[in-house]
């Protein structure tokens, strides 16, 4: 973030108290901060009696391995079981879990709690019958359709750990995943609807298994009715294997540590990183997190996080959250602008929802379309409002707050992680006042400092690195087949702290302001991207022969990725051709997310004497700033040079 943008951030004095009603019928009161820095282990310890357990732990936390942290010891759990069949036990197997919403109009299917655990039965027996056991992983590449919480939800029921891949990631990404964490059966559909056509997945997972001879089935779901290839003895469509399956099946209680999934994040190397989630914790803290942070209200409420399930967002609070909860959800497949750009609030209207949760670049692009879209719409059922994957500016989150909220609906700006796996920073809506762009502080039961490079608490008013000093339920338990690596990444920096990359800053009250990364890790529209993993792909090119990327400050996308090249002599001059060229290729490589927004050219880059880039001056250039402090350049002429090619290219 710009010093700039810091100062309108310290400028910011609004403050918005919670409704005097929501106070007053909150499901988390003032005091829960008391009761869980009492005793925090007591406080997880009761809201883990929140799930139903086969058999009860005996330890709360076993912190003796840390950094490999054991929540609930001894205790056996069923995730599907407590996700779905004991809704069903207690009455309330009538109850919609989902409203799902296809992207093409009318295209919708409300799924009771009763059909959802009929459906993850008869996908536990498939893949049962697919060879698939217990500590198998299988990859999920799917769009937003209900079979994907179903094939999620079965892969727990058999405890098989599940990796979902973001639809929108390229074959080379899915490749990579499965590769890494071995996975021998995928599930996927044909395609999705995207902006009104259908969009393949099928194709990539073809490409993909050229380099992945290990999987042995490709389970199919038939979403589009797009025309696919097809391997006989490998694949096979879904509706001719799940269908057919009883719709019994018996959950086996697994250890509470047994591992839930893995979920590929970027890092600031190459190679994404396997977060390991595994089940007992992650279902207090992401089943709490969701009831508190929402007030969540189970028999009345419809949720939506209108997110995609590839991301963790997903994971913890479209699938395990609020399903844990016995919670009325809307699952929507596409874009917010189709058909129209009022579609969003249209779901918001037909379904009666009352919390919304979503991220600041969609806000954002909600903007700029205009206040007279959603007022078309009838919002008042909405009760609590909220934000999540990036800072969201004080202009946003009052836009926010007045359109979308309706002026009367708590913004819940909500700080985690992929690593977290639950909510860690966020105001509680009846207990905390909003402050537009701060995530206030630390909810009950979890323990978040800001400290200098030393590893110093800093006062109120300062700004350093945000560290967690707790273990907390959710907590990733590892990176997957690399220990080295997470405890490199997170717990080397300062001692016994976790790090988590972002800059912070405790105002004069000591609330928590989020300032963006301090690593290489970018963040382009609530995406996480790391600089290296582009570049890689960039140098993978056969024109391109060194590459430098920077995350530079965008109006809409929060940061945009910047790429500055050197072409290889063979590659002649590098017209828009060429970018164009490049551009393509990254999105072939990682995924259209990544495509980078511009590219420039450049004779050489801006390196250190020790040869390390510069990438903090290429983002005053990307960011039309004027070039700072370059006297630590190897060649300090280069910045005009780089400068002047950027004016020429205006
Ligand atoms: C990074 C984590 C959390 C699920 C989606 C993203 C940034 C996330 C906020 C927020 C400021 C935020 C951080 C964090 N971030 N939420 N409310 N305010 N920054 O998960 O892909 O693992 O990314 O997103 O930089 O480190 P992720």
């Amino acid at each position: 973030m710009t010093s700039e943008a810091i100062d309108n951030l310290s400028r910011e004095d609004r403050r918005f108290e919670p409704p005097a009603d929501l106070a007053a019928d909150a499901n988390v009161k003032a005091d829960a901060y008391e009761t869980a820095s009492a005793d925090r282990l007591a406080f997880w310890e009761e809201q883990a009696k929140r799930l139903d357990w086969e058999t009860p732990w005996e330890q709360v936390l076993d912190w003796s391995g840390a950094p490999f942290a054991k929540w609930f010891v001894g205790g056996r759990i069923n995730a599907a079981y407590n996700c779905v069949d004991r809704h069903v036990e207690a009455g309330k197997g009538d109850k919609v879990a989902f409203h799902w919403v296809g992207e093409p109009e009318d295209d919708t299917r409300d799924i009771t709690y009763a059909e959802l655990k009929d459906e993850v039965c008869k996908a536990a027996n498939a893949l049962l019958e697919l060879g698939v056991q217990s500590s198998d992983r299988v990859a999920i590449y799917m769009p937003m359709i209900p079979e994907t919480v179903v094939a999620m939800l079965a892969c727990a029921r058999i405890g098989a750990p599940h990796t979902v891949v973001f639809g929108g990631f390229s074959s080379q990404a899915l490749i990579d995943r499965i590769h890494d964490c071995d996975a021998r059966v995928v599930i996927t559909a044909d395609g999705g609807y995207r902006r009104g056509e259908p969009a393949g997945l099928k194709p990539a997972v073809d490409t993909a298994l050229e380099q992945c001879p290990d999987v042995r089935s490709v389970l199919v779901v038939r979403r589009t009715g797009q025309d696919v290839d097809w391997t006989e003895g490998r694949d096979v469509w879904w509706h001719e294997l799940v269908d057919g399956q009883s719709a019994e099946h018996t959950p086996e209680a697994f250890d509470s540590e047994h591992p839930l999934y893995v979920m590929y994040t970027s890092g600031t190397t190459g190679k994404p990183k396997g977060i390991l989630h595994t089940t007992g914790g992650y279902l207090v803290g992401t089943s709490y997190t969701h009831w508190a942070v929402f007030d969540l209200k189970p028999d009345t409420d419809v949720y939506w996080t209108a997110a995609d399930i590839g991301w963790v967002t997903g994971h913890s609070y479209i699938v395990y959250g609020p399903l844990a909860n016995g919670t009325t959800s809307v699952m929507y497949e596409g874009t917010p602008d189709t058909p129209h750009k009022g579609r969003w609030w249209e779901i918001i209207s037909t379904y009666k929802v009352n919390i919304l949760y979503c991220a600041p670049t969609a806000i954002r692009t909600f903007m700029k379309w205009g206040a007279e879209i959603p007022e078309k719409y009838d919002m008042s059922t909405l009760r609590v409002i909220g934000s999540v994957g990036e800072p969201i500016n004080p202009e946003a989150y009052v836009w926010y707050r007045e359109t979308i909220g309706g002026g009367r609906c708590p913004v819940v700006d909500t700080w985690w992680q992929t690593e977290t796996g639950q909510i860690m920073i966020s105001p509680l809506p009846g207990v905390t006042a909003g402050k537009p762009g701060s995530a206030m502080t630390p909810l009950p039961g979890i323990e978040a400092k800001v400290v200098d490079d030393e590893g110093n608490p800093v006062g109120n008013g300062h700004g350093g690195y945000l560290v967690l000093t707790e273990p907390w339920p959710a907590m990733l338990r590892g990176i997957w087949n690399d220990d080295e690596r997470f405890k490199e990444t997170y717990w080397s920096r300062f001692k016994d702290m976790y790090f988590a990359g972002d800059g912070a800053k405790l105002d004069d009250d000591g609330d928590i302001w989020l300032l963006g990364r301090v690593d290489d890790v970018m963040n382009v529209s609530g995406h996480r991207m790391s600089t290296t993993e582009i570049e890689s792909a960039l140098v993978s090119h056969p024109k391109v022969a060194e590459a430098a990327v920077v995350g530079a400050n965008d109006p809409d996308t929060g940061q945009a990725v910047h790429a500055y090249v050197i072409l290889r002599e063979s590659a002649g001059d590098g017209g828009p051709e060429v970018v164009q060229e490049l551009r393509d290729h990254v999105a072939n490589e990682i995924g259209k997310i990544a495509r980078p927004k511009s590219i420039m050219v450049v004779p050489e880059l801006p390196k250190t004497r020790s040869g390390k880039i510069m990438r903090r001056l290429l983002r005053d250039v990307a960011e039309n700033r004027e070039v700072g402090d370059v006297t630590t350049l190897a060649d300090t002429s280069i910045m005009d040079k780089i400068s002047a090619g950027m004016q020429d290219a205006k």
